[in-house]
Parts: C-alpha cells; sequence; structure tokens
C-alpha cells in the first residue's frame, strides 16, 4: 500500500518530489485551479467548515478521512491505485503483451483527446451545480452536493496530472484549457452536451448524479482496463469515490419517491395535481426527469456504430467495462445485429462496442428502478417508473433526431413534438419543480418534497450539523 504525502504542497502517492520539474509544473496549475475553484465553485460557501472525507490512501479499507474543512482549503491531490506486478494488456491486438508506462507515440493524440474529454466532465459538473447550494432540502444533502464538488475537484486533478506527466507541453496547455472552458458558457463550453445543461434543482442533481455519474462509472471502469498502466491506476482509484456520487442519486430519488407516496397516503389520492398542491413531486413529473437525464446521459457513451471505438478497443486504449467478464477480448471477425431507423444491420463487434457499454450501462441503471418501483407498488399503486428507450431523444448515432416515443417506436414528427411535453419535464413542471426549492438548513430538518434519509455519513447521525455556516 502506498500512502499519501500530506506534508507537499500537493498530496500525492506519485513520488512527485522526485520529479522537480513535474512539480513545478503542477504547482504552477495549483493556484489557476484554486482561482477556478473561487470563481467557479460553489458560491458563497468558501467559509463554511464542511464534514468531507479526503482521500489518505488507496488501501481499499480507509482510505479515506473525514474532518470538517472550509472547502477553498480541501487538499486535492493526485492518487493513483497501486501497480498491479506484470500487468498485461487485457483485451484488444496486442493482448497478452506488457502495458504501457509511457504513451506509445502512434496512440498520443487519441490517448490525450480521451484523457481531456474526461477531465473537461470533472470541473464542468462543479459549474452545472454551483448554484444548488442556496436551495438545498437539508444540511446532509448540502453536505453531500460539496462532498461531490470537491471529489469531482480532485478528478480533475487526477486527469491534470496524466497530461502533465505524460503529455509534455501539449498536455499542459490542455490542462490550462480545462479550466478556461466552462459549463454552458457561450463561446467556450464544456465538450460534452450533458454537461452543459442548466442545473438549478435538486431533482436534477439527484437525476444527474444517478444517471451522468454512472456514465462515468462506466468510462473509468473503461479506462481502468487500458494498456496505458497510468491511466488504469488512476481510473481505478476514482471509481472508489464515484460510488458515493452515485448513492447520493439513488438514494435522493428513493427518498423523494418515499416522501411523494407519503403525500398521496395522508391525501388518499394518486391525484398529481393534489401531490403538487401539498408540495410534493407527483410521480408523473419524476418520470419526466428521469427521462430527460437518461437520455441526455445515453448520447455520452457516442454512435452506435463508431470507427473510433473499434480502435481504441484494437489498439488496447480503452476496452469494455468489466473486460474480464467477457470470453472474446480480441473481437476480430466478430459481428452483431444492430437496430437502426433503416432497419437491422450487421455490424462489426468492434464497431458496436459503444452500444455494448451502453447496454450494460441500462441495465446497472434499472437497479435503482427495481428498488423505487417495490416502494410504489408496497404503497398499493399501479403506475411503474420506468427507463426511455435509448433511441429516444438521442442527438448522436443513427437515431439521431429520428421522432421515437419513450418505448422507441417511431412516430410522426408532428406526433412528437406535441407529445415530447407528456415525456420531458415541461416549463410548468420545472416551474413547480423550482417552487420546492427552499433552503432548509437547520440540523436534521427535510424540505416537505423529500423524505430523510436513513442513515448519516459515516456512522453521525442525520441531524449532525454538517456544514457550520459562519
Ligand atoms: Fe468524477
Ligand atoms: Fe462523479
Amino acid at each position: 500500500m502506498s500512502s499519501i504525502n500530506y506534508a507537499e504542497k500537493i498530496p500525492n502517492n506519485v513520488n512527485l518530489t522526485n520529479d522537480r520539474t513535474l512539480q513545478r509544473a503542477l504547482e504552477h496549475w495549483q493556484p489557476a485551479f484554486r482561482n477556478w475553484w473561487h470563481e467557479m465553485g460553489p458560491t458563497d460557501f468558501e467559509k463554511a467548515d464542511v464534514y468531507l472525507r479526503t482521500a489518505i490512501s488507496v488501501d481499499a479499507q480507509g482510505w479515506a478521512h473525514y474532518g470538517n474543512v472550509k472547502m477553498p482549503d480541501y487538499r486535492w491531490g493526485i492518487f493513483l491505485a497501486d501497480p498491479v506486478a506484470d500487468r498485461r494488456i487485457g483485451f484488444g491486438d496486442q493482448m497478452g503483451q506488457p502495458v504501457w508506462q509511457q504513451v506509445p507515440g502512434e496512440y498520443r493524440s487519441t490517448l490525450r483527446r480521451l484523457i481531456v474529454t474526461q477531465g473537461d466532465t470533472e470541473p464542468a459538473s462543479v459549474e452545472q451545480q454551483r448554484m444548488l447550494g442556496h436551495t438545498c432540502p437539508s444540511m446532509y444533502d448540502l453536505r453531500n452536493l460539496f462532498q461531490i464538488n470537491v471529489e469531482e475537484g480532485r478528478h480533475l486533478w487526477a486527469m491534470v496530472y496524466l497530461l502533465h506527466a505524460y503529455f509534455g507541453r501539449d498536455g499542459r496547455e490542455e490542462a490550462e484549457e480545462l479550466l478556461e472552458r466552462h459549463s454552458g458558457d457561450a463561446d467556450k463550453p464544456r465538450i460534452l452536451t450533458t454537461f452543459n445543461e442548466p442545473m438549478t434543482d435538486w431533482l436534477s442533481l439527484y437525476c444527474f448524479t444517478y444517471f451522468t455519474d454512472r456514465d462515468g462509472k462506466y468510462q473509468l471502469k473503461s479506462f481502468a482496463e487500458s494498456a496505458f498502466d497510468p491511466l488504469s491506476r488512476t481510473c481505478r482509484f476514482m471509481l472508489t469515490e464515484e460510488a458515493h456520487h452515485m448513492f447520493v442519486g439513488e438514494t435522493g430519488i428513493s427518498r423523494v419517491v418515499k416522501r411523494t407516496l407519503e403525500l398521496m397516503k395522508e391525501h388518499g389520492t394518486d391525484d398529481p395535481e393534489v401531490v403538487r398542491r401539498h408540495g410534493g413531486v407527483d410521480l408523473p413529473t419524476l418520470q419526466k426527469y428521469l427521462n430527460f437525464w437518461c437520455s441526455s446521459s445515453l448520447d455520452l457513451f457516442g454512435s452506435e456504430i463508431s470507427s473510433n471505438s473499434a480502435s481504441n478497443f484494437a489498439s488496447g486504449m480503452k476496452g469494455r467495462p468489466d473486460e474480464t467478464t467477457y470470453e472474446d477480448h480480441v473481437l476480430r471477425g466478430k459481428t452483431i445485429q444492430l437496430a437502426t431507423p433503416e432497419g437491422e444491420q450487421e455490424v462489426p463487434m468492434l464497431n458496436a462496442l459503444n452500444e455494448v457499454m451502453r447496454e450494460s450501462y441500462l441495465k446497472d441503471c434499472e437497479i435503482g428502478l427495481k428498488r423505487w418501483n417495490r416502494m410504489i407498488e408496497r404503497a398499493g399503486h399501479d403506475l411503474r417508473l420506468t427507463l426511455p428507450s435509448s433511441r429516444f431523444r438521442r442527438s448522436i448515432g443513427p437515431w439521431a433526431g429520428v421522432p421515437v416515443d419513450t418505448h422507441g417506436r417511431m412516430i410522426p414528427r408532428h406526433e412528437y413534438e406535441q407529445r415530447l411535453e407528456d415525456w420531458i419535464p415541461s416549463e410548468r413542471d420545472r416551474a413547480h419543480v423550482l417552487s420546492l426549492m427552499q433552503r432548509v438548513i437547520e440540523p436534521g430538518k427535510m424540505a416537505g418534497w423529500i423524505a430523510p434519509p436513513e442513515r448519516g455519513i459515516n456512522n453521525l447521525a442525520v441531524d449532525y450539523e454538517y456544514v457550520h455556516l459562519h
């Protein structure tokens, strides 16, 4: 186990002191990062003491320390999972050969692009969420938001380390640009559409952490398989932190469902309007938020048919999540049937890996749906929450712009446009959800639209004062 050196300016377990040039370059980037945090991070909470976890080792048992920290003083550092002795490439045309400790010249620009695209999402989500502190439904939730924010900041550090350490001058320039693009900026937006969507309410935050952070999980899992070993080790440790982000999403939505069912019981009705009038999120509105964020996140996997996915896999740069669970790791000569608007197409498996990933992602998404539907069923209601078809509302791939309903059926365009308001949040739905966003910060108290969590953080009580506001 390698422990983390906290005496240094940049906590790390990569022996930064032994590489003065790299250390200086990163210490030069650090004030720019802090400045970005100050300007684009959570607004108005810089003086608050927040009960946060900080990574102190990459050991599976006890990798984190919990304590009160002011966010600008958070110790963002560089932590890689321990190396695996004699690690070999696990897939693609170079399967069985030793993994790479340096970037092979022919893959340099592609690998850099993959790392920059991943890196861009991390600060983007912090920017998207920067106003949410003002409308938190509880102090517990406020703390969780900030925990996610500082860890996304650390994930940016993780990618910037790779850029600085392995991509020379180009990498340093990319690292600077990661702080210059901003979510939703008209001139310099973030790279991926989902990370430019405005986020003005906590229901969106829970959906984002459920669906979009889960896309993150799948991207990290596929990089964890990479033949480029420093990328693999970096992503393996990031996955440890990512689990909490999805936990916030899954339990957040569970708590909304729970509270809504309570309101339905209290007022003896499943009428959405009654639920709304009593300050709840009615289930049809929740369904629309699920449709919106799920379909937006599905685009992040890329086109169903992709020559990039083929070359990234064949070269060993990016594997499938949980690569060892598959039987064939080379995939030459394999094909798959894909449904496109023009009908079934036989496609080389290598070119369909984005779709393979998207399918396993959707299976993972089903887990929460089952839990929420069990709650609804036990409460005696017929409605069931569902995931939209992966063809619905796509803007990338063969289904991009094709009018399709949430079940994946092609319908006339005018019908699609008419019914879109039934499937994703309308202005009225958004206005209602926004009207519920009133800040609650008394320890242990919850906003009326969400049930309390089952337990607190790190074995503390739910009513613990997780954030000291001064
Ligand atoms: Fe992240
Ligand atoms: Fe995350």
